[in-house]
């Protein structure tokens, strides 16, 4: 043992006694050295120890209560001989996943990282641990930062490298976030896998021995979303389990690696995915990686769900807007397609405002030259064949309508039918002597070039200042494709995917600081950009293209395991390639899971379907301060039975809604094997507080009988489905904490 059961037992002092105090704790030896830390969030530590070689290491990342049963069996350092630096570079033995490689100017590729300091700062209210270590030889510094989220169970991490040189530079040929240590046992990995049109499905496999990457390498996140959670049990959705969970906070191209060692540990490392692509690092510069968010339960993978959607909904979404309920949107692109002008529109907006929509939104179409998907874009100002009077004509009507207005662009691309690509052939990323790959006849810019970044910039304040558009949804259509830059000098050449993404942060960070009020939705060919990089930014993602309740039941089931649902836009749009013709009712209340929006051909509905949708429009705005704001609690899972059921939960616990839907029609009893027909038990509320359920019978139950006995499956026949609201008839306290 390094550290004595007195040192040790100090330490386990230090973390309860700063429970709400500090939240990170410097270990001390008895001399008054620094010998680690504990960085604790309400039911987990992270702790690292400075080892004899002046090495830091990763010790523990779990449970407190573990933790200090450990060091009580003088076991603390968790990981056992198994060590690995908190910060492992390319460098002596090759048997970790490194996240620092770095070639230096007289072609030494290996790195060797020593302590150098550690301090406290604070970053946005938050307590930060920063550990600085240094290259035990070149100019070369690492600095680590830790940022606690106590109440989240969550902590932040990222890392900052810089060549500290006065003249020659360093290369970077990979630098990940961050890494982490769990202790050794039995991994399941919980994980998005999916395709255009069946996004956000969730995969589970175990973790066998060796390395397990999910990455993105052409900017879309169909594939996975960079988002996992692992946990020591296969069936870790609720009660007792436990799970550590995280996301890479970038739109670019990621990895996530996962690498469970024969002893078991598993080492879980993140960040920008650097194949193919590089960063030459000039005398006296830095690199700050984006950020990679972990998080630790006890209650199982539904908990670590609502905790990242209490993370994103408080820390990463806009805080100018992150507090805003979003509003109920129509959306004409299942309607009309290319097929836009403003009389059309204007009879759509008309009947839209009837039923309860709020914002009506004009998608793909409507610049100059887009008959199809052939032509126009690039070319971002209104056809004059379609809005002979100018856009301006089209969103005073809307507004008087009572209608807020909003306008679907895509400014990363280019087609090759467009004046902007016939005056600039050379700003679309190409390379000479390769074919120049179109998918939907369409190119992307080359945001990299500054060219393109003020050409975007102009362009798109030119929209917005010029016209009175409250929200803008920001489409991508293609994966990256020949990521060239002919004209760039030889070491930029594989910077382009980084420059690339820099320069779009910067782009909509600064169209955020010129129109703050306006909302965003990030959108690529569906739900292809989810990330919490652009949800720093974007104040919503479109979810799918996918608009089949039926699918979407999977979609959205799996996207809340990882966002929050007042990011996840959900439409009603009659596309039922199923044929079933699913109940209006049915639709809605699929598309209510979210935010709200209507995308069908409402012209085409009759009264009944109309009065339905007011009907269902009025009742979302009666309990999306609970859909959007409130915990949801994934009660039953469609990836499991032919039933599912989503709670949300108010964060008083004063009120609830439930979401319950049948699924396909399976012979009387079929699935009984599954117990379908079992209780459905309510979670989240307070046990005391009675409360009263707006269906039916009207009862009026404790918390804990719904949550112990439950109610009887609501629900009868096939696609059909039943929303309950619950209040509580007596204001009860939050006695969350
Ligand atoms: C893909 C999006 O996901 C759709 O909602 C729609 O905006 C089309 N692009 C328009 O081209």
């Amino acid at each position: 043992m390094l550290f004595n059961r007195v040192i040790i037992l100090s330490a386990i002092w230090a973390m309860v006694a700063t429970h709400s105090q500090a939240q990170v704790k410097t270990i001390q030896n008895s001399t008054g050295k620094t010998i680690g830390w504990n960085v604790l969030t309400g039911s987990s530590v992270y702790q690292m120890m400075l080892n004899d070689r002046g090495e830091v290491i990763p010790v523990f990342f779990g449970s407190r209560q573990r933790a200090e049963q450990l060091l009580r069996q003088d076991r603390a350092r968790g990981n056992g001989p198994f060590q690995l630096n908190e910060v492992p570079v390319r460098g002596g033995f090759a048997d970790k996943i490194p996240i620092v490689e770095v070639s230096f100017a007289d072609n030494i590729r290996d790195c060797e990282l020593v302590f150098d300091k550690a301090d406290m700062i604070r970053i946005d209210d938050r307590d930060v641990l920063r550990i600085v270590q240094k290259d035990s030889h070149y100019p070369f510094s690492v600095t680590s930062y830790i940022r606690t989220l106590p109440e989240l169970d969550m902590i932040e991490k990222w890392i900052e490298v810089k060549n500290t040189s006065p003249k020659e530079s360093i290369q970077i040929e990979n630098l990940l976030s961050a890494s982490v240590l769990l202790p050794a046992n039995t991994y399941y990995l919980d994980h998005h896998g999916g395709r255009w049109l069946n996004e956000f499905q969730l995969q589970k496999t175990r973790l066998t021995t060796g390395v397990r990457t999910l990455q993105a390498r052409d900017f879309s996140a169909f594939a996975n979303s960079p988002w996992f959670a692992v946990s020591d049990q296969e069936d870790a959705d609720h009660g007792a389990a436990n799970v550590w969970f995280g996301q890479v906070h970038y739109s670019g191209n990621w990895r996530i690696d996962l690498e469970a060692t024969v002893a078991g540990h598993l080492q879980i490392a993140g960040g920008i995915n650097f194949w193919d692509t590089q960063w030459k690092l000039d005398a006296g510069q830095s690199f700050i990686t984006p950020k990679m968010s972990f998080g630790f339960t006890e209650k199982g993978t539904d908990e670590a769900a609502r905790l990242y959607a209490r993370y994103t909904r408080n820390e990463i979404l806009r805080p100018a807007t992150k507090d805003k309920m979003r509003p109920v949107i129509y959306n004409s692109w299942y309607a009309t397609g290319f097929d836009v002008n403003e009389e059309g529109q204007l009879k759509l907006a008309k009947l839209a405002k009837e039923i309860g929509v709020e914002l009506f939104v004009i998608d793909d179409g409507w610049f100059a030259g887009r008959k199809d998907d052939r032509a126009g874009l690039g070319d971002w100002w209104a056809d004059a064949a379609k809005f002979p009077n100018g856009l301006n004509s089209l969103i005073k009507k809307i507004n008087d309508l009572g209608m807020d207005f909003g306008i679907w662009v895509e400014p990363e691309m280019v087609n090759p039918n467009s004046e902007l690509y016939k005056k600039h052939p050379d700003w679309v990323f190409h390379f000479p002597n390769r074919k120049l790959n179109e998918w939907r006849h369409q190119l992307t810019l080359n945001l990299a070039r500054e060219d393109v970044y003020q050409y975007l910039l102009q362009m798109m304040t030119r929209l917005l200042k010029n016209h009175n558009i409250k929200f803008v949804k920001w489409d991508r259509n293609r994966g990256l494709s020949e990521p060239g830059w002919p004209a760039a000098p030889q070491h930029m050449q594989k910077e382009v995917r980084i420059r690339y993404m820099n320069n779009l942060y910067r782009l909509i960070d600064e169209l955020k600081s010129r129109f703050p009020d306006v909302l965003f939705e990030s959108c690529s060919s569906g739900g292809g950009r989810p990330d919490l990089g652009m949800l720093s930014r974007m104040d919503q993602t479109w979810t799918s293209d996918n608009t089949n309740p039926l699918d979407r039941l999977f979609i959205q089931y799996g996207y809340l395991a990882a966002y929050p649902a007042n990011t996840m836009v959900c439409w009603t749009t009659g596309y039922d390639p199923s044929t079933i013709n699913l109940p209006l009712d049915y639709i809605f209340d699929v598309a209510m899971q979210g935010v709200l929006g209507v995308g069908d051909n409402i012209l085409q509905w009759n009264d009944s379907k109309k009065e339905t949708a007011i009907r269902k429009i009025s009742a979302y705005k009666a309990v999306r301060h609970l859909v959007q704001h409130g915990d949801a609690y994934r009660l039953r899972s469609p990836f499991k039975e032919n039933k599912t059921a989503i709670q949300y939960v108010s964060a008083d616990k004063n009120e609830a809604v439930v979401f319950c839907y049948n699924m396909e029609k399976t012979m009387e009893g079929a699935r009984d094997a599954n117990h379908t027909a079992r209780n459905l038990l309510l979670q989240g509320l307070n046990p005391e507080a009675l409360y009263q359920l707006d269906d039916k019978s009207k009862t009026t139950v404790t918390g804990a009988y719904l949550m112990k006995a439950g109610i009887a499956w609501p629900v009868t026949g096939a696609y059909r489905s039943i929303v309950i609201r619950l209040i509580a008839q007596k204001a009860v306290k939050d006695n969350r904490n």
